[in-house]
Order: structure tokens, then C-alpha cells, then sequence
């Protein structure tokens, strides 16, 4: 068994990012600029931002953090949306979701410029990606192409199974699956809440992605030797024995798990932390007019 190691993946990423950004500024250009708007005080996506400014700085990104307080109504946070829409400064917008329930998150992800949506959530970003044109692909699919690219896993003709259909996760990442390309040319099937015989179906998968949201799901009966396994959940739970109060948990159970595996990711340590290095890199892309110029 092999652990794929985000961690170190993560900050190979971020150290090729801030070459770029060095090569950009002495050659009289000026920083990648990331804003990330987050509206309320959900604890777990206040740390996903904070982190996501701090990675900005790290490799020499300008970022501009808008903290919006959960009673901003729509026309609020649109208008938050189209001031940095028209800032050229500017080059790359994230909205963190999930938003407070008086807020539609379809709304505020189409008022964002496309060319702005660096966590191409944008309609009309998911749609280029569907059609394999050049476009900004979202973070955590986009983290896990990246790590099997990087282990060199082989992916052409090889059953890969996806748990979950979400917009952020499960369904692109079952497209970037099949589609014509490395990491690609899987044969893919998605599984989902009304998947009958789960773990029949996810006994054949030769690449398991796991991205349904409930702790330790995928048990070792559910995975076949040698499978591939990448772990997209994850879980704060309750514990009085850590110093912060709560452990992380993945969507795999990977005690019993790992062993079976030739690859796993582990949680924390694995894709987590390539979702923040692919928003970066989308960021750079926008900074350098690579998708839309
Ligand atoms: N919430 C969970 N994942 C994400 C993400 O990738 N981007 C944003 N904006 N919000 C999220």
C-alpha cells in the first residue's frame, strides 16, 4: 500500500505557483490577485478561507478577504459580486458556500464574471469543462486529477467508481473521468442515495473515488485488493482528547481500508489540501488571461 501524499504534493504546487509569480513580477507584471467573499459565521468555512488567504500570501498573491455578515441580503452580496466583477485588479472571485439559507447559491455563482470563477462553479464554466474546452476546472476534482497525475497512476480502460453526484465533486469528477485524456479514459460509474447493491458495484472499481459525506462509509468489504482509493471527505467529529476539541474523519474507513489498497489518500493529508493549490493555479491561470482572453 501506498499513501498518496497530499501534503507533499500540495506544497511541490504552491513552490512551482510562487516561481511563477517571481518570473511575472520581474519581468514588470503584477501579483495573481485572489478576492474571497464569505458570508456568516460558519466555523468550518471561516477556516477554509482564512487558509485560502494565507496560501495567497505564501506564493506572493494579493487577496482581498470580504466577510459579510449573515444577515446581507441578495442585493447586498450582488453587489459585493459586481464591484469586484468591474475591479480589474481583480483577477480571480470565490463565493465559499455553503451560504446562509436566505441565499440561493445558483444566483450568486451566476452573477460571478465567468472568467472571474476560479472555483468554476459558474454555468458556463461547468458547461466548458463537460466539453473539454479550455476552462477553470473546480478545486477538489481538479486536486485529485492532479494527484493521480503526479503518482503516475494508470487510468486509461480501468473501472473507475464515484460515489456522490454533487455539483462540486461527484459529477465532475465522473466527466473528467471518461473523458479523452490523462488522468482520463476511465470506464466510469457513478453511484449515489438510491444506488442499489452499492457494494457490489463498488467491489469491481479498479479507482474508488469517495464523495458522498458520511464518515468512515466505504468499509473494507466494499473494495476490491489493490484498488485505487481517493477519500474526498471530510468530517470535524467530536473529540476531548485533541487539543482543538475534534478529530477529522475521511468518508473511508482507513484502518481497515488501507491495507487492501495500492494507493489511498489519508484524511487529513491527502485531498484536502490540493483543493486550496488548484484554486491558487486557477487563480494564476486568470491572472495570465489562459482561459478567457
Ligand atoms: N465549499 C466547499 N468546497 C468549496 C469550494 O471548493 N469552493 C467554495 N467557494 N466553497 C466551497
Amino acid at each position: 500500500m501506498q499513501l498518496i501524499d497530499g501534503k507533499q504534493i500540495s506544497e511541490q504546487l504552491l513552490g512551482e505557483i510562487a516561481q511563477e509569480v517571481q518570473d511575472i513580477i520581474s519581468k514588470g507584471g503584477r501579483a495573481p490577485h485572489l478576492a474571497a467573499i464569505i458570508v456568516g459565521q460558519d466555523g468550518a468555512s471561516l477556516t477554509y478561507v482564512n487558509n485560502k488567504v494565507k496560501s495567497c500570501e505564501r506564493v506572493g498573491f494579493k487577496s482581498t478577504h470580504v466577510a459579510l455578515p449573515d444577515t446581507t441580503t441578495e442585493a447586498e452580496l450582488l453587489l459585493e459580486i459586481k464591484k469586484i466583477n468591474d475591479n480589474p485588479d481583480i483577477d480571480g472571485l470565490i463565493v465559499q458556500l455553503p451560504l446562509p439559507k436566505h441565499l440561493s447559491a445558483d444566483t450568486v455563482i451566476q452573477a460571478i464574471a465567468p472568467e472571474k470563477d476560479v472555483d468554476g462553479f459558474h454555468p458556463i464554466n461547468v458547461g466548458r469543462m463537460a466539453l473539454s474546452m479550455p476552462t477553470y476546472i473546480s478545486a477538489t476534482p481538479n486536486g485529485v486529477l492532479e494527484l493521480l497525475k503526479r503518482y503516475n497512476i494508470e487510468t486509461a480502460g480501468k473501472h473507475c467508481v464515484v460515489i456522490g453526484r454533487s455539483n462540486i465533486v461527484g459529477s465532475p469528477m465522473s466527466i473528467l473521468m471518461y473523458q479523452n485524456s490523462y488522468p482520463g479514459n476511465s470506464t466510469v460509474t457513478v453511484c449515489h442515495s438510491r444506488t442499489q447493491n452499492l457494494s457490489e458495484i463498488t467491489k469491481t472499481a479498479d479507482i474508488l473515488i469517495v464523495a458522498l459525506g458520511k464518515p468512515e462509509f466505504v468499509t473494507a468489504d466494499m473494495v476490491k485488493d489493490g484498488a485505487v482509493v481517493i477519500d474526498v471527505g471530510i468530517h470535524r467529529i467530536a473529540d476531548a482528547s485533541k487539543k482543538s476539541g475534534f478529530k477529522l474523519l475521511g468518508d473511508v474507513k482507513f484502518d481497515e481500508v488501507s491495507p487492501k489498497c495500492a494507493y489511498i489518500t489519508p484524511v487529513p493529508g491527502g485531498v484536502g489540501l490540493m483543493t486550496i493549490a488548484s484554486l491558487l493555479t486557477n487563480t494564476l491561470k486568470a491572472a495570465k488571461k489562459e482561459v478567457y482572453s
